[in-house]
């Protein structure tokens, strides 16, 4: 069996998680391979509103299995406090979970730190999440990280050494916490996770594979947040690209299938740093007004702009993008023109390539307009009640694209979701 990958192309919020449960139907497991609770995933249904953080977004369907792989990164107590919701509500969560043991821990220290980096950076801050998303690769990387796993040996001593290290970097750094109660809730949600099944996940998603099960692997961020390949320096710090699947959850590369690759009609970032096509007038705020663009985790504005397919060709190129999957087309439904950045003009030159140093102010976006369809969307169940200026919207972005979007989602209900033939 082939793992199939849904990924964000865009600076996320693209409306995964949405998604991933519409489609989780179609599969035996789910599973996260990068990310930590700086994700938001929104899911509605039945009049009901979820925000998932660590958690798959397949855990409200039939009883799929859902993973957290071990390019995960978990901070117990926003683990406990997400887990402990769903089960109130009602969702099994202890029989569908399991955990990987080299999934990377979260300290209280490594969210301190993430801060103080914040505040040392001043006016060039990136705007993280605040979870300790950085320090925690960081720890990772430099092989001081604790894993979950080492909860069931000698861990006292493991995060007593890590935690030392980390409040003699925040010293030196000029700040002095007291982490006890911080702490002490940490320690707890620790012993909470125990309850979970923590398991050797490469072993066990590879045997689901072998025995004709099907994965589909659920991204978070976006590509344009991508360590690698994202706008540097202000990304996330994790790989967020299709092969970020293969190292977060140990499937070889010959083992992708479907890559769906999911962008909103238009763009949007929360967070600092460059975005070409972003819009400073009425028309930025009446997208961030229509689409409620305010973050799921830390509520903040997310700037808004036009779609920029510019970023979207590199981000289809480095993800292998199978399939292309259209969000919040609705926001878009009371504008009269529609505008597309077809190249970018950088010092009199058009380019169609993502520059090595995205620099918003030196990028002109060249645009197309296109008219806009004026109508209700929201209720559309069908191809067929699409208006022929949605359907011209959407074959001019696959045909630059060179890509088809199967699916075209009109409203956060899972119901509104229209598969597309092809
Ligand atoms: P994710 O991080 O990629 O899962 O996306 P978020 O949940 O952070 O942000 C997407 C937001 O858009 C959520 O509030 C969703 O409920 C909402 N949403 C998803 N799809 C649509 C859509 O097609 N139309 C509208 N209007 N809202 C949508
Ligand atoms: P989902 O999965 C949008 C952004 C932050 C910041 C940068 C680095 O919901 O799409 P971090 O805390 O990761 O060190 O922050 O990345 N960022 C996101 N923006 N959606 C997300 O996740 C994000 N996760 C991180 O705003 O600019
Ligand atoms: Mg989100």
């Amino acid at each position: 069996m082939k793992v199939d990958v849904l990924l964000g192309l865009q600076w996320g919020d693209e409306g995964k998680g949405k998604v991933v449960d519409v489609l989780t139907p179609n599969y035996d497991v789910v599973a996260r391979f990068q990310g930590g609770p700086n994700a938001g995933h929104t899911l509605e249904f039945e009049g009901k509103k979820y925000v998932l953080r660590s958690i798959p977004s397949g855990i409200f369907q039939d009883g799929q299995v859902n993973i957290i792989g071990n390019g995960v990164v978990l901070d117990p107590i926003l683990f406990k406090e997400e887990a402990v919701a769903l089960e109130k509500s009602g969702v099994e969560l202890k029989k569908v979970l399991k955990i990987s043991k080299k999934a990377h821990l979260i300290l209280p220290t490594h969210r301190l730190l993430d801060a103080a980096n914040e505040r040392q950076k001043g006016k060039g801050k990136i705007g993280t999440t605040g979870k300790g998303i950085g320090p925690t690769y960081t720890d990772k990387v430099s092989r001081n990280g604790l894993r979950l796993g080492d909860v069931f040996h000698n861990f006292d001593e493991k995060y007593s050494n890590a935690k030392e290290r980390h409040l003699t970097i925040l010293r030196s750094m000029g700040e002095n916490p007291d982490i006890t109660e911080l702490e002490k809730a940490w320690l707890d949600a620790v012993n909470y996770m125990k309850e979970y099944d923590i398991i050797d996940s490469e072993y066990v998603v590879n045997e689901y594979l072998k025995s004709g099960k099907s994965v589909l692997c659920e991204g978070a961020q976006g590509t344009l947040l991508d360590v690698d390949f994202g706008s540097y320096p202000f990304v996330t710090s994790s790989n967020t690209v299709c092969a970020g699947a293969c190292s977060g959850l140990g499937v070889a590369p010959n083992r992708i299938g479907e890559v769906y690759g999911i962008f909103k009609a238009y763009c949007t970032r929360v967070g600092s740093g460059p975005f070409p096509t972003e819009l400073f007038d009425e028309t930025g705020k009446k997208i961030r007004d229509i689409g409620h663009e305010y973050g799921a985790v830390t509520g903040r504005e997310r700037r808004c702009g036009w779609i920029d397919l510019v970023a979207l060709k590199y981000a289809i190129m480095l993800n292998g993008v199978t399939q292309l999957i259209m969000m919040k087309s609705d926001v878009l439904d009371s504008f009269n023109e529609i505008k597309v950045c077809v190249s970018y003009e950088i010092d009199g030159e058009e380019t169609n390539r993502f520059p090595f140093d995205v620099d918003a102010q030196s990028i002109k976006p060249v645009y197309k307009i296109l008219p806009g369809w004026n109508c209700d969307m929201t209720t559309a169940k069908s191809e067929a009640d699409f208006p022929v200026n949605f359907v011209n919207y959407i074959k001019f972005l696959e045909s630059e694209l060179e890509t088809p979007i199967t699916i075209v989602s009109v409203g956060p209900d899972r119901e509104q979701t229209i598969k597309r033939k092809h």
